[in-house]
């Protein structure tokens, strides 16, 4: 398995995959189109058996304004000019390539990609069950009120939470 960075023809896929893992937080295709369009070396793909073959995971993300987390399903525009963190929408595997460390692989590659950028932290929201997946990677809780507002989209679970580099 390896990653590499998604290309435009690889969202019919990507939306597979996230229909499969996220079917109670379902997103527009156009939704995570922008995001690569607006950050490509924060979009990756893994490759489930090797170059060429069928996707298996997604990571979208790219640097953001601190605290202030997109709604699910929202088109965001632009990136900000003057990004303080960087943000991690999702990474999402099918359970057939889980628990084999990729996951961890693609999240110290979102951490180089911050340093590269010169932010000093990562922020996403954690839905679902991922709390502990993310707080095994250092990742901290934050309070930010109105998140689990249902026109954000995050759903009653949801946590933002914070990487300090
Ligand atoms: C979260 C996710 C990306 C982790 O993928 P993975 O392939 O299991 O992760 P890795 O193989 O790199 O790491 C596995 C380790 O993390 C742990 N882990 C995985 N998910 C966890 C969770 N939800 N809570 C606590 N620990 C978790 C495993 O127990 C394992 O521990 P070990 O190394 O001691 O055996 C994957 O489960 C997934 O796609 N989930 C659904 C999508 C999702 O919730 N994404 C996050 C959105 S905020």
């Amino acid at each position: 398995m390896a990653w590499r960075f998604m290309e435009p023809d690889d969202l019919a896929q990507v939306v597979a995959i996230a229909e499969v893992v996220h079917p109670d937080h379902p997103e527009d295709r156009a939704v995570l189109a922008e995001r690569r369009d607006l950050y490509p070396p924060g979009c990756l793909v893994l490759e489930a058996d090797g170059v060429g073959s069928a996707l298996g995971g997604y990571a979208l993300s790219h640097p953001w304004t601190f605290a202030a987390p997109p709604p699910l399903n929202g088109l965001v525009g632009a990136l900000p000019a003057a990004p303080d963190t960087y943000y991690v929408h999702d990474v999402a595997l099918l359970p057939s390539v889980r628990g084999r460390g990729e996951a961890a692989v693609i999240v110290a590659g979102l951490v180089a990609r911050a340093r590269a950028e010169g932010l000093d932290n990562l922020s996403l929201v954690a839905i679902g069950n991922a709390h502990g997946f993310w707080a095994r990677h250092g990742f901290q809780p934050h309070e930010l009120p109105g998140l689990r507002d249902p026109a954000k989209g995050y759903g009653e679970t949801a946590a933002f939470m914070v990487l300090r580099l």
